[in-house]
């Protein structure tokens, strides 16, 4: 009913009377009154009078009733441990594909190679839950899509010069704006889930922790609406989920990083290796060539250069 009174109330410049509220949702003008004050108390500043409601802000919050067309699927929480935890629990409970857990902050944010990823109010942390029926050894290329898609997102609509390190790290003139994390559940030969967590430093001051990380705020220059980046990254993740599973998704990701060609260092959790980036295969293991002349084929790790 919430997303119903604010899709009315958003649409018009004049006041609306609770009467016409309620005769066009079908419910007492009491309830209309309940909803409003629970819109209020959720930071929607509604003016109200004897005359009717009028919307005059509404707060930077995902809530669920904020996307009328994904409404069902959208989880929005305050403070969490991890959306990571909430969205696996979800995903064994059974929750449809392009669930999304969203929160304002986490307590336990996690990173990859076991990194804390510090999630103060002010970015935006999701995980979203997929569920594609797709062998395993996909999952690399899937990755590399959901990526490809915010790099794109992110230049395109916010004007950032964003740029993917493998694998899929999303730095602006080499500082961290966003990371990905993921996570899948296999039986027998497929992926009964898979689900990918993103953390976009917006608002927040990641420098606090990562000296080398920067805000989509400062990079843009200007406010930015983290719902409305939700929205539009997910719309467009959506609209081109079909080439996530086929080499398109390594293409696009090979269109918008700033790694091959490099000299880089991979770190691993017992391993070294230095070399030229000579390429990507078509599930994203990064080739390097050593100076001896041999090629690695390296599936994880830290990437530096
Ligand atoms: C990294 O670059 O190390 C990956 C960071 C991933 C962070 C996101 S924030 C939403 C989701 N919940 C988590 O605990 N981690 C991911």
């Amino acid at each position: 009913m919430k997303k119903e009174i604010l899709q009315i109330l958003g649409q018009s410049s004049e006041r609306i009377s609770g009467e016409d509220l309620s005769s066009i949702l079908g419910i007492s003008r009491v309830s209309i009154w309940k909803h409003i004050k629970i819109l209020i108390a959720k930071g929607y500043d509604v003016d109200t009078s004897s005359k009717g409601y009028r919307l005059m802000a509404s707060p930077d919050t995902p809530f669920a009733w904020e996307y009328p067309d994904r409404c069902e699927k959208i989880h929005y929480t305050e403070t969490v441990d991890s959306t990571m935890d909430i969205a696996r629990d979800l995903a064994r409970k059974g929750c449809p594909h392009l669930t999304v857990i969203v929160a304002s902050a986490q307590r336990k944010g996690r990173g990859r190679l076991d990194r804390t990823w510090y999630s103060d109010k002010g970015g935006l942390y999701f995980t979203m839950v997929l569920r594609l029926s797709m062998p395993p050894q996909y999952m690399g290329r899937i990755n590399f899509y959901t990526a490809a898609i915010l790099t794109q997102t992110l230049r395109e609509e916010y004007g950032a010069d964003a740029k993917v390190k493998w694998p899929n790290d999303i730095l602006v003139e080499g500082r961290k704006l966003c990371g990905m994390l993921s996570e899948m559940e296999v039986e027998g030969e497929m992926t009964t889930f898979l689900n990918i967590g993103i953390g976009i430093n917006v608002h927040n001051d990641p420098a606090r922790y990562e000296p080398n990380s920067v805000s989509l705020r400062r990079c843009s220059g200007r406010k930015v609406s983290k719902k409305e980046l939700l929205s539009i990254f997910l719309d467009r993740f959506e609209d081109k989920l079909d080439l996530a599973m086929s080499e398109e998704a390594i293409n696009l990701w090979r269109k918008y990083n700033s790694t091959l060609g490099r000299y880089v260092r991979i770190v691993t959790h017992n391993d070294t290796l230095e070399g030229y980036a000579e390429g990507v295969d078509e599930n994203g293991a990064l080739l390097i060539k050593e100076d001896s002349g041999k090629i690695d084929k390296v599936i994880y790790g830290d990437c530096f250069y």
